[in-house]
């Protein structure tokens, strides 16, 4: 029987248990997902029991992404870019870390809004928070030639430019209308749109006619960034979709097989959210 599981602090809202146990059961595997709560103070006993051979990897979410770099064997190089690990692989008693945010992104975008790259000018980021860092780095290395980085607090959007290099343009919310002019791509990794917030007084119409809007908040599934963007005619891509496939390559890891988004599996995960 093969184990893999999800830890963090709080854990009881997690989906991933939901995903990994729909493609267990949908691939007929021996095989078991649990969701472990786990504090700070006992991380190093997890990761203990992962390099004994109790599980064969796992999920890693708030708040131990960052420590658990220092309790690993290897971090590969996007993680330790990323600065954060999200998912962990046990192989012969070491265990490795890598960061499956990035992937996720780029490949809801892929499905949900294909050739959103192609032609690309610039893009707008919103946020600069851990979240951000994977979207930089799967931007940067997609190609995209300007990315204004737009953030509350200025200082960590210009710390951020500083360490992923010259194509990320630092600016101040005040300046959001400004950079949005002929963006391409839209994308809200803060933390604006859940439990109710929204930013105020955001005029989408300065974007590139077709542009994408994306966000990663996805309760609500539809906030109020993406439901003005429809309503403007621009393309909008849920964060549910990163969600979903940001969870593919540690199931493929653990479990040796490749499982798929589908239709069916996003319903469920939207039925346990209760939308
Ligand atoms: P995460 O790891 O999920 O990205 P985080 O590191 O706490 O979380 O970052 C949250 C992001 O949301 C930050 O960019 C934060 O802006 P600040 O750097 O100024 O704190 C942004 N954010 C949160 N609440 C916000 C609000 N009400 N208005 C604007 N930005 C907000």
């Amino acid at each position: 029987m093969k184990k893999a599981f999800v830890i963090g602090h709080p854990i009881a809202h997690s989906q991933s248990p939901l995903i990994h146990q729909s493609w267990i059961a949908e691939h007929g595997l021996e095989a078991s997902y649990e969701a472990i709560e786990i504090a700070p103070s006992d991380l190093a006993g997890l990761v203990a029991r992962l390099r004994g051979g109790e599980f064969v990897g796992g999920n890693v979410t708030i708040p131990h992404k960052e420590a658990v770099m220092g309790l690993i064997d290897e971090v590969d190089p996007l993680a330790r870019r990323i600065g954060a690990v999200n998912t962990l692989v046990a192989d012969n008693g070491k265990i490795w870390g890598t960061n499956t945010d990035y992937i996720g992104f780029l490949a809801n975008l892929d499905a949900q809004a294909s050739g959103w790259d192609e032609a690309l000018g610039s893009a707008v980021v919103i946020g600069a928070g851990g979240a951000s860092r994977a979207i930089l780095a799967a931007l940067v290395d997609r190609g995209v030639p300007r990315i204004e980085l737009i953030n509350r607090t200025l200082g960590r959007a210009q710390a951020l430019a500083d360490e992923f290099g010259p194509t990320i343009v630092p600016g101040p919310l005040s300046e959001i209308g400004l950079r949005m002019a002929g963006a391409g791509l839209l994308v809200n990794t803060s933390a604006v749109g859940m439990k109710g917030t929204q930013f105020n007084g955001l005029d989408l119409s300065p974007l590139a006619q077709g542009a994408v809007v994306t966000d990663i908040v996805y309760t609500p599934l539809i906030t109020p960034l993406l439901a003005q963007a429809r309503a403007e005619g621009f393309a909008s891509v849920d964060g549910l979709g990163m969600l979903l496939h940001q969870a593919v390559p540690g199931f493929r890891a653990w479990f040796g097989v490749a499982p798929a988004v589908t239709e069916t599996l996003r319903n469920r995960v939207l039925a346990a959210l209760g939308q």
